[in-house]
């Protein structure tokens, strides 16, 4: 098991769409076991593949009480409300912006490490941890949830923090 470094924006990497994950072997348990130290490591509460540079429609993620979950393929449906959110990320590190757009309760499908297919609802903020992961998968960001303002308004804090870890 190993902590992998996070791709951080604006690496194009994050706006590739990943493929499919088809070969559930002991490659892919290797790959599942480094994004969760990875993660737990970063103090995240999920991450996606793309984010540690693998193109694989793969999330793992570990919300409050919630059992940690591995995401191979997932699809999700809306059933719940939009809410606002206080919103971050591991590849857009030390900013933080309230989006509208995520909901409050999805139900989810996905296949585990094994490749079995099983079901979840999730509620609240593992719901919207949901939303962000496949938002990853498919090449989007958090930040593409916000309004120009709002973006334009985060997106100069971040560019500042990076100038000053730059700097050191
Ligand atoms: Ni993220």
């Amino acid at each position: 098991m190993s902590r992998r470094p996070v791709v951080h924006h604006p690496d194009p990497r994050l706006r590739q769409v990943s493929r499919p994950v088809e070969q559930f072997d002991e490659s892919l348990r290797a790959l599942v076991d480094d994004m969760v130290k990875t993660m737990h490591e970063e103090e995240g509460i999920g991450l996606a593949a793309v984010q540690i540079g693998v193109h694989l429609r793969l999330a793992v993620m570990k919300v409050g009480d919630n059992p940690l979950r591995v995401l191979a393929n997932p699809e999700y449906e809306k059933l719940g409300q939009p809410m606002d959110l206080d919103e971050g990320c591991l590849s857009v590190p030390g900013v933080r912006d309230t989006t509208k757009t995520r909901v409050d309760h999805v139900r989810v499908r996905a296949q585990d490490v094994n490749g079995e297919w099983y079901e979840f609802e999730a509620h609240g903020l593992e719901a919207a941890c949901v939303q962000h992961e496949c938002d990853h998968i498919d090449g989007r960001l958090y930040i593409d949830h916000l309004s120009e303002l709002r973006r334009k308004r985060v997106l100069k804090r971040y560019q500042k923090l990076r100038k000053e870890a730059v700097a050191g």
